[in-house]
């Protein structure tokens, strides 16, 4: 299971890529608006320190506009990956930038029909937004259930990157379904390794090494 994180905050990313669990790295319009800082510049830097695929978006909502900035945007690095929308007009997109060598993370997934259409569309990744489901009291980890078996009944080979997580279940529910990648923001690495009885544990011990160490 590779682990992305999801954010365009290049100290995170630091710090992921220290503790050895930065697999690749998703932005957003969003995200990358946080930073206040020019995009070109920000995704270059990112694209530095992260050796794995670094997602940016396009923000056409235009086959010929998503082709062009998709282009343009793949100039800035090797590993650049493009986000493109899944609507009609991102369909044709996806699959002229794969012919080009492009690879496309398919965004805004929120149904199996949406997952489906992204992979004949020859898309690299697929990204089901499990937390916005969850938000409108849906099921955002069957969304992701339900696009593995159908990847899995057609030999699908588009990847399935579990996006919009939220906590640590999120985590485990993709990791037991055999999701290929998640991306998690930061805050969410430090919740997977917290456990109370480890840092009880911990306390005893250094408290008993006291008594004997001399
Ligand atoms: O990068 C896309 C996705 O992970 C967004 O997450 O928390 O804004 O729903 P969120």
């Amino acid at each position: 299971m590779k682990f992305f994180i999801d954010t365009g905050n290049p100290d995170e990313i630091r710090a992921a890529k220290e503790m050895g669990l930065l697999d690749g790295v998703t932005t957003n319009p969003s995200l990358l608006s946080k930073e206040n800082r020019q995009y070109r510049e920000l995704l270059t830097e990112i694209c530095e320190i992260c050796d794995g695929p670094v997602s940016a978006e396009v923000t056409s909502v235009e086959t010929d506009g998503m082709i062009k900035e998709a282009r343009e945007l793949a100039k800035i690095a090797d590993n650049i990956v493009i986000k493109v929308p899944i609507i009609k007009a991102g369909v044709t997109a996806i699959k002229k930038l794969e012919s080009e060598g492009i690879k496309v993370n398919v965004t805004l997934c929120f149904s199996p029909t949406q997952a489906i259409i992204a992979a004949k569309a020859g898309a690299s990744f697929i990204s089901p937004f499990v937390g916005r489901l969850d938000d409108i009291s849906s099921d955002g980890m069957r969304l992701v259930r339900e696009i593995i078996t159908i990847y899995d009944n057609y030999g699908f080979e588009t990847e399935v990157l579990v996006a919009s997580v939220r906590h640590s279940m999120h985590v485990v529910e993709a990791a037991l379904m055999g999701a290929d990648i998640i991306t998690m923001p930061f805050n969410v690495i430090g919740k997977l390794l917290k456990h109370p009885l480890t840092d009880i544990g911990l306390e005893k011990f250094l408290a008993d090494w006291e008594k004997v160490k001399k």
